[in-house]
Formats: C-alpha cells, sequence, structure tokens
C-alpha cells in the first residue's frame, strides 16, 4: 500500500515550494520533472518554449537566481529556494515592456518570433552582468541560442540598442 503522502500527491509525486516571477507556487511533481514541464504543464507559464528537450536551442531559457538556464536541462528540484524568472517575469508589474523587449520588436529582432522569450532571456542574463557588451560579445553570448528563421542580425542589434538605452536610463 502506497504512504498516505503519495495517496494525496499521487503516485511517485512530491511537493514543491517554487519562487516564480516573485510568486510563491506549490506544486507537485515527480522528482524527475524538469522547470520546463511545471511552468508549461502545471503553471501555463507557455512563453517558455519547448523545442529540442536537449539543451542544444536555449528556447527554454529562463533565469535561476538571475543566470540564464535551460529549463529543459534543470530539474524542478533544482530550482527550490532559488528565483526563477521567465519571460512572463520580464516586463514591469503595471505591464510596461522591458528595454529588451521593446527594442526586439522596434528593431524587427523575430520573424516567426518562437525563439523570442528565450533570446530575449538570455540576453537579459547577458545586459545584468555586462551593460556595455561588444557586438563579438554579444554574439557569444547568444550562441546558446539557435534562431531558425536565420534573425540573428536584427537580433544583435537590438540587443545593443537595449544596452544603450538602458544605459542612458542609468545616467539620467
Ligand atoms: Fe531547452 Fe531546446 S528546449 S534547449
Ligand atoms: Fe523564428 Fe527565431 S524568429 S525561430
Amino acid at each position: 500500500m502506497l504512504p498516505l503522502m503519495a495517496n494525496i500527491l499521487g503516485p511517485g509525486k512530491v511537493p514543491l515550494t517554487l519562487e516564480i516571477n516573485a510568486r510563491r507556487v506549490e506544486v507537485s511533481a515527480e522528482p524527475r520533472a524538469t522547470l520546463l514541464e511545471i511552468l508549461r504543464d502545471h503553471l501555463d507559464l507557455t512563453g517558455t518554449k519547448n523545442v529540442c528537450e536537449m539543451g542544444e536551442c536555449g528556447a527554454c531559457t529562463v533565469h535561476l537566481d538571475g543566470v540564464a538556464r535551460y529549463a529543459c536541462l534543470t530539474l524542478a528540484v533544482e530550482a527550490v529556494g532559488r528565483r526563477v524568472t521567465t519571460i512572463e517575469g520580464l516586463s514591469s508589474a503595471n505591464g510596461t515592456l522591458h528595454p529588451l523587449q521593446q527594442a526586439f520588436v522596434e528593431k524587427d529582432g523575430l520573424q516567426c518570433g518562437f525563439c523570442t522569450p528565450g533570446q530575449v532571456m538570455a540576453a537579459a542574463a547577458l545586459l545584468a552582468e555586462n551593460p556595455s557588451p561588444s557586438h563579438d560579445e554579444i554574439r557569444a553570448a547568444m550562441a546558446g541560442n539557435i534562431c531558425r528563421c536565420g534573425a540573428y542580425p536584427k537580433i544583435f542589434e537590438a540587443v545593443a540598442e537595449a544596452a544603450a538605452r538602458m544605459k542612458s536610463a542609468r545616467q539620467d
């Protein structure tokens, strides 16, 4: 007979308390569940995309304690006690777009848009660490995010534009 807790949660599931986009959420999931599964299938945070599930495309990029991570290669249990930020948490509470989101729109940094949330999250982690990256540094930092539409020149332009605007906002 299964223990009582397993009966409540479902066989093989464990309770997890996570901090996602500055909100505490509680889910029950198998220990092998990835953060990507929890975000998309349990919490309906579908801005984080699922493409390869193998750490090869970057579509699932989120932040863990401010650092870019592939959610498909991160177990949900690894995120316990850490801050998870997804694309849904990047804009401000009043809906104002993050400067990167704004720059991607204005610079046409996308075509189909499927890779865009991951691109934006990778770029946000870059700018948090290096507020004035060179073109080569942008290219290097974004190398783990594949765009099948080949929108790279505009993506890099958008990241550079956002960096410049954020720098100017800090100086105001
Ligand atoms: Fe995670 Fe491709 S879905 S890297
Ligand atoms: Fe289509 Fe990047 S805009 S995959």
